[in-house]
């Protein structure tokens, strides 16, 4: 599962390092997949440099993974990378357009689509057909995992105009109980065929990833995933959400996304600004970087958005992390803080600590950009506490 010699890969389709498995990216999330099902054939749909190869088999090992690609640079170039740096990661490759690979493709226990075109969707992902395929290839009782990109929690992505909100249009007609992880301006999708827990699926998704031997960094994050899962939110337009036209062409490329992002914004630094006025925070530097740098304030009024379960509780943690994907570590005292406080938060925010907080924690402990953060080994600790206790 690791490399004997250094690896360090950062590019835009895939962050891949050699001494750790999660790198804190969405694709560290697909190893939710064979937690939520079986996984012993798996269809990877979009292969990049193999991200999301090792998440995979860090959670099931004995999976047998088929990676498709359009790309034949990019799958040869990957096996080259796998044969060297993880000989013993064993999957297939097909360099195949996904769209005409599923046309009377086997069926698979888990499916993931992790498709992207430069940085946008190409645009059979968000038509029905598509999907029609995915679904028809998922074996019985099985799952598939969708990488959706556009906006972040905090600014309400299943609201429209956005991706995710035309793909929950998409996507609940074949899936009605689909669910999301969320992951900064990402989203992974959980397309199973009920939410409810089998008893046997469970003991089964508690034994998954056993038998792995992971570094304790992997291991937490893995031990997050679980609980992650059973509290992932429900992925459905919501009730308040504008009927019909919103008049708005769906943003699909990043500079759309971008405009769109900057067209919310407005509206959730008001509501940032009411929570910090009601936490008794000094709600002036709400908008500014002083927000964020201001741990007095930031933090009063980020439980304040808890509390109320507002989305906009997702922005600290959502920027914190971001930020040290750029390489910037100054808001390192928001993972300093969870280290410290994960378990009195996990009793009192269950779904914002599990969902967001935590889970951005410890994407920041496991980001290979940065140098490693004093608190991490604390932060580990409280991890194990919070889903040992869960
Ligand atoms: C974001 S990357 C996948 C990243 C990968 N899951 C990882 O974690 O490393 C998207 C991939 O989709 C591939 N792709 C784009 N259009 C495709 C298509 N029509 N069929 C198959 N693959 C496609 C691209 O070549 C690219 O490698």
């Amino acid at each position: 599962m690791y490399s004997a010699s250094p690896l360090l890969l950062s590019t835009s389709a895939t962050l891949l390092a050699g001494d750790r498995v999660f790198v804190g990216n969405q694709p560290d999330d697909f190893a939710v997949g064979p937690l939520a099902g079986p996984a012993d054939t798996v269809c990877v749909l979009g292969l990049g440099y193999g991200g999301s190869l090792r998440p995979l088999l860090a959670a099931s090992p004995a999976s047998r993974i088929t990676a498709v690609d359009l790309d034949p640079d990019m799958v040869t170039v990957t096996r080259a990378l796998f044969r060297q740096h993880f000989p013993g990661t064993d999957f297939r490759t097909q360099v195949a357009d996904a769209s005409v690979f599923l046309e009377g493709s086997e069926r698979y226990d888990l499916v993931v689509i992790d498709i992207y075109a430069g940085e946008s969707y190409p645009d059979f992902v968000l038509t029905e057909p598509f999907w029609r395929g995915v679904r028809g290839a998922v074996a019985p009782g099985g799952t598939a995992l969708l990488n959706a990109w556009g906006l972040p929690e905090h600014l309400r992505p299943l609201t429209p105009p956005s991706p995710q909100h035309l793909l929950a249009g998409l996507l609940t007609p074949l899936w009605p109980h689909a669910t999301y992880l969320s992951c900064r301006r990402n989203m992974t999708v959980v397309l199973r065929d009920t939410r409810e827990d089998d008893p046997a699926e469970t003991l089964r998704g508690a034994e998954a990833g056993r038998g792995t031997r992971l570094s304790p960094v992997d291991e937490a994050v893995l031990a997050l995933q679980r609980l992650r899962l059973v509290r992932a939110a429900d992925f459905r337009v919501p009730a308040d959400a504008p009927a019909g036209d919103t008049g708005r062409a769906v943003p699909r490329t990043p500079e759309q996304l971008d405009a769109e992002m900057a067209r919310r914004w407005p509206e959730m630094l008001a509501e940032v600004r009411a929570h910090a006025d009601a936490a008794g925070a000094d709600a002036s530097v709400v908008g500014s970087r002083e927000f964020y740098r201001r741990r007095e304030v930031a933090v009063p009024t980020t439980l304040e958005l808890a509390r109320h379960g507002h989305p906009a509780a997702a922005l600290l943690p959502n920027v914190a992390a971001a930020l040290t994907f750029g390489g910037d570590t100054s808001l390192g005292w928001y993972g300093d803080w969870i280290a410290d406080e994960a378990e009195s938060l996990a009793a009192e925010y269950p779904e914002w600590l599990t969902r967001t907080a935590l889970a951005q924690a410890l994407a920041m402990a496991a980001n290979p950009l940065v140098p490693e953060w004093p608190w991490t080994d604390r932060l580990l600790k409280r991890t194990s506490a919070v889903t040992a206790a869960s």
